[in-house]
Formats: C-alpha cells, structure tokens, sequence
C-alpha cells in the first residue's frame, strides 16, 4: 500500500473478526515499530504481544474499569458535547461510554499489544508513539486493524496492575499504549479532522 494512500485510510477499529493473526504478520509490524524516530536511537520499548485468554481478558477488565470511571466522571461534559444528537441517541451513547461498553473489543480482539517505555531512556514515550503510529500503519498495509488505547492506563494504580500483569512491574517502565490488534469486523466512518489551514502556523 502507498504510504499516503495508507495513512489517510487508516482508522482505529473497535470490531475485529475472529480469526486468529499469524504470527510473521505480527512481527512484521513490530518489526516496523521498531523503525521508528527515536531518541538518540536508545530504543526505550518493549512490545508485549498479549494472546492469552486470561491475561487479555484481565488488561480489558482494568479498560473497562477504567472508561466507567471515567466517562462517569465527565458526564456532564459528554452530554454537552453530544448536544446537537437527538435525545434517545444522546442516551444511547452516553449510556455506551458510561456502562464501559465501547471498551469491550479489548476483551474481543485476537491480540492486545501492550507498549511499554523505559522512562529511564530521555523522551521514551515520544520514541514510543512514533513506534506506535509505525505499528498501526504497518498494521493497516497488511489488512489488519488497530486501535491505540490508554483508558486502562488512566488511573496509576490501575497502569501499574497492567505492567503487573504482563512483566514489568519496575516503575521505570510506563504503558505507551494498548493496542487492540485484529482482522476489521467494521469499517467506520473517517473521524473529521481540522482543516489544515486551521493547524499550520506560516512564521
Ligand atoms: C494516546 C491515545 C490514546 C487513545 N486512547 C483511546 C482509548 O482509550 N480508547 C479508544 O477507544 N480509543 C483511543 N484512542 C483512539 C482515538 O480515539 C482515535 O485515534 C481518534 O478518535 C481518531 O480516530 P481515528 O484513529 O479513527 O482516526 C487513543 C488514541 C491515542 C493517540
């Protein structure tokens, strides 16, 4: 795939197929990850591929957990947000957001690929997200679909039971990002974006 052609047809997917993703694919995008800009090339990363029923079903729990607690939290503003929707719909989506219901592909994807920064490194998360776009593109050239998350990671307490969970315990290691990895069961409509002329600043 092109890579202007790859990048603006990327978008993150909630619904993935049941089907398993083979492994040359995953290393793959790994693989591509790793390419990424980083600081003084240090390479402050770690991918964990999490395949296990349990564990993932563990990491979607503490998501879950995670949304709940925050869309309760921020209610008020949603409902402000989603003010132009019609009433039932409003209720509808505030009621998914808050019931932690849009955070349950975690529990359904194939894959969940858990990227951890060594913030011993200088600039490990920004190394980290720069992996972390390679990896959704590369993800995306192959068919596959991803979604970047970090509902779970909201709370320090509940980042700190994810690293628990999957080996990196060491408070040095931070959660960059869990991604929900699979086949695309959706193919959802584009997310607006600003106009470019709105974000450039000509100095
Ligand atoms: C740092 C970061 C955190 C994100 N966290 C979540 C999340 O917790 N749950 C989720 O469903 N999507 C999450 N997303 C995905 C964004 O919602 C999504 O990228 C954005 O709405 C634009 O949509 P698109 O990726 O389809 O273009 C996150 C993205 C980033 C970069």
């Amino acid at each position: 795939m092109e890579l202007f052609e790859a990048i603006k047809t990327r978008k993150s997917i909630r619904k993935f197929k049941d089907k398993p993703v083979e492994k040359e694919k995953i290393i793959k995008i790994i693989e591509a990850a790793t390419l990424a800009p980083n600081s003084e090339n240090k390479q402050p990363w770690k991918f964990v591929v999490v395949q296990d029923k349990d564990k993932k079903k563990e990491i979607a729990k503490i998501s879950i957990l995670g949304g709940i607690k925050r869309y309760t939290s921020i209610k008020d503003e949603l409902n402000e947000k989603f003010k132009a929707m019609e009433d039932e719909n409003r209720k509808k989506l505030l009621d998914r957001f808050v019931s932690g219901e849009l955070f349950h592909f975690l529990l359904e994807c194939p894959v969940q690929v858990v990227v951890l920064a060594d913030n011993n490194i200088i600039y490990a998360v920004h190394s980290c997200s720069a992996a972390i776009q390679n990896l959704s593109l590369a993800a995306h050239a192959l068919g596959l679909g991803s979604c970047w998350t970090m509902i779970g990671s909201i709370n320090s307490k509940n980042e700190k039971k994810i690293r628990k969970l999957v080996g990196y315990p060491e408070d040095n290691w931070k959660i960059a990002g869990v991604l929900a990895l699979g086949y695309p069961d959706q193919d959802p409509n584009p997310r607006k974006r600003k106009p470019v002329e709105e974000v450039i600043d000509w100095q």
